[in-house]
């Protein structure tokens, strides 16, 4: 990750030195470029994916009875658009706005994420528990990268209580004065205190094939919509991570 030194440094450099302002700016390219380019490429399987789910159910109405039927089709619909999302890369900080409600989002993303524990439980079962709070009102933001936020904080909550035996997730929201404070509170490892100041630096992971890419790209996400990030962890009562948007 570039840090505010880094990047003066190059910005000196892009005004003062043509050869510099030529390199970094192909780098930049490529980069994004190929972003692009491997959102694309998976993005061409998953929508033959969705395009023989849909057959499926047009042949055989009676899989919509199937109870993780439209959960399954809404989860497909979900990372098409992430991917479509990535390999618009150039534009990585815009959002897309709409105006939605952020209870049945947090409510969705709650079902959709149980079902995924169900369909993988072990000996040590994980309890997952959500309140989220009703009422909350209608929310102006990026659906799709606000979504893409809470799992990856689910996600890195259920790989921290996987060594525990007794695992237990909980995520919550409420409402607070002008904004919605999200929570997702987990009994696991926690972050030990060397680790802590680096984690929202891309590419710093401490597990076998992660990508070090999740708590980086949501901080972008939340700050891009004027919110904050944060997080309290300790080993022993585990980790939670505090999500906190104005409306
Ligand atoms: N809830 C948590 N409890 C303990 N450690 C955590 C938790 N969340 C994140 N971490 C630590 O922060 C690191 C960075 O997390 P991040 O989500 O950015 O990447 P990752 O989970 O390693 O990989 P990826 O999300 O790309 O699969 C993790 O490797 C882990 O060490
Ligand atoms: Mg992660």
């Amino acid at each position: 990750m570039l840090t505010n030194i880094d990047i003066n440094k190059m910005n000196h450099l892009l005004e003062t030195n043509e050869d510099a302002r030529q390199i970094i700016t192909q780098l930049l390219k490529n980069h994004q470029e190929a972003v692009s380019l491997i959102s694309h490429e998976i993005r061409n399987p998953l929508t033959l994916i969705s395009s023989s789910l849909q057959i499926m159910e047009l042949e055989h109405p009676e899989v919509k009875e199937f109870f993780n039927w439209k959960q399954t089709m809404d989860d497909v619909d979900f990372m098409c658009s992430l991917l479509n999302e990535l390999s618009d890369y150039n534009n990585g900080n815009t959002l897309h706005l709409s105006v939605f409600s952020i209870e049945q989002l947090l409510k969705n993303i709650a079902v959709s994420f149980a079902i995924s524990l169900e369909s993988e439980q072990s000996v040590h079962p994980i309890e997952f528990t959500s309140r989220i709070m009703p009422d909350m009102g209608s929310f102006t933001g990026d659906k799709i990268k606000l979504e893409e936020v809470i799992l990856n904080l689910l996600r890195n909550a259920k790989d921290a209580v996987m060594e525990q035996s007794y695992r237990k997730i909980r995520l919550t929201a409420d409402r607070i004065d002008d904004r919605i404070v999200i929570r997702c509170k987990d009994n696991g490892c926690g972050i030990p205190e060397d680790l802590q100041k680096t984690i929202f630096e891309p590419f710093i992971t401490h597990k076998p094939g992660g990508t070090g890419l999740g708590l980086a790209v949501s901080k972008r996400i939340i700050e891009a919509h004027k919110g904050t990030l944060s997080f309290e962890s300790k080993k022993g009562p585990g980790t939670t991570f505090t999500v906190s948007l104005p409306i």
